[in-house]
């Protein structure tokens, strides 16, 4: 399908989801955002499913606060790329209960992509 990802609304009919995958995003948003998005992501998923996601490595590394946000959230983590790679790539499954914070309001965003600097 073609949608933007960034609404919450295109995703209907397809969750909770066995596998979330949110690749190529994470570096090209605020940290802001991303956070809205890990928020997301968290409760998209079906008991027992999984998020993959991407975020680069460069300073300042945000991947131990997406690690954070994530498991805040009753997922755990299942593995994650070596600290020396130059990406970083995690994935963290929901073990715990959903989250019961509030989701999205009616047409909000979840991310906008920056432009290139
Ligand atoms: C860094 S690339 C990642 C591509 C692929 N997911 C990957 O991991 O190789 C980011 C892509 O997201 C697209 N994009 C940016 N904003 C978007 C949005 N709101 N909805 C859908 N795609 C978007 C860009 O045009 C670009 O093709």
């Amino acid at each position: 399908m073609t949608a933007d990802a960034g609404l919450p609304g295109a995703y209907e009919g397809m969750l909770p989801a066995d596998l979330v995958l949110v690749c190529g995003v994470f570096g090209n948003i605020t940290d802001e955002d991303v956070e809205r998005t890990v928020d997301f992501c968290a409760r998209s998923c079906a008991p027992g499913g999984a998020v993959l996601w991407t975020r680069h490595r460069f300073a300042p590394d945000l991947v131990p606060q997406i690690c954070t946000w994530f498991e805040e959230r009753g997922l755990t983590r299942e593995w994650l790329s070596a600290p020396e790679s130059e990406f970083g790539v995690g994935v963290h499954r929901l073990t715990g209960h959903p989250t019961e914070r509030p989701g999205p309001a009616p047409g909000e965003r979840l991310f906008t992509f920056l432009e290139p600097a």
